[in-house]
């Protein structure tokens, strides 16, 4: 389903745009050296970091590729592992894939967020290739997964968080736009997710 994402971008990106030129005519106002401006620079930064993430999920509901581009797994997830604290293994280094890198941080980090709330305490991201195909592998030592719920787990709703059950689709949705595919499995003590992308050498055109 492509619509959601779509209709958000549409709907957020006016507001945003202008919560974005305030914030940067506030910012002029204020001296480098003022303590306000730590907290402007701060909100710019995130405000950029939204606007990227509506921009991918725009290009996304349009089917355009334009906004992917070659992402190097190895410097993706470590910059993962160091925001969400978790271990990141990745043999070889050096290969990338094809896709939007705020959109597949943000499905990583969502999929880091779940394992925390299944009351995971170690989470160990994993990467490598077989040579066309680069599959990241999230696994956590929480809650395994009811195995009623692994069949419609990345269906829209399917929640038991008590949340909006949202976060998966998300997942599978921006992977699906990178070509790819997510599956996941539960562990006699946890949970693995596996996203499964095309090598960026080896993806069409
Ligand atoms: N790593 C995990 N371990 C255990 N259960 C999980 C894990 N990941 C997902 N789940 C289960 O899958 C459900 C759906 O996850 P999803 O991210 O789509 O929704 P949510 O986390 O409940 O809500 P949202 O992400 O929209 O805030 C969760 O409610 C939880 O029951
Ligand atoms: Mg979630």
């Amino acid at each position: 389903m492509q619509d959601l994402p779509g209709l958000l971008g549409h709907e957020l990106r006016n507001p945003l745009a202008s919560a974005l030129t305030g914030a940067m005519l506030a910012r002029d106002m204020v001296d480098g050296r003022d303590s306000r401006a730590v907290v402007l620079d701060g909100v710019l930064k995130d405000l950029d970091c939204m606007t990227s993430l509506i921009d991918g999920w725009l290009a996304m509901a349009s089917d355009q590729q334009g906004t992917q581009t070659r992402v190097d797994v190895e410097e993706l997830l470590t910059k993962i592992g160091e925001s969400q604290r978790v271990e990141v293994v990745c043999a070889p280094p050096a290969f990338s894939v094809m896709g939007n890198v705020f959109l597949l941080e943000r499905a990583i980090e969502n999929l880091c967020k779940n394992a925390r709330n299944g009351g995971a305490t170690k989470i160990r991201i994993a990467a490598q290739h077989d040579g066309s195909r680069v599959d990241i592998h999230i696994e956590d030592n929480g809650r395994s997964l009811d195995p009623g719920d692994v069949e419609r787990i990345f269906e829209v709703g399917c929640s038991r968080s008590g949340s909006t059950g949202l976060g998966l689709h998300a997942v599978a949705t921006t992977v699906a736009a990178c070509r790819g595919e997510v599956r996941c499995v539960p562990l006699s003590g946890g949970t693995r997710f596996t996203i499964s992308l095309p090598r960026a050498e080896l993806a069409r055109a």
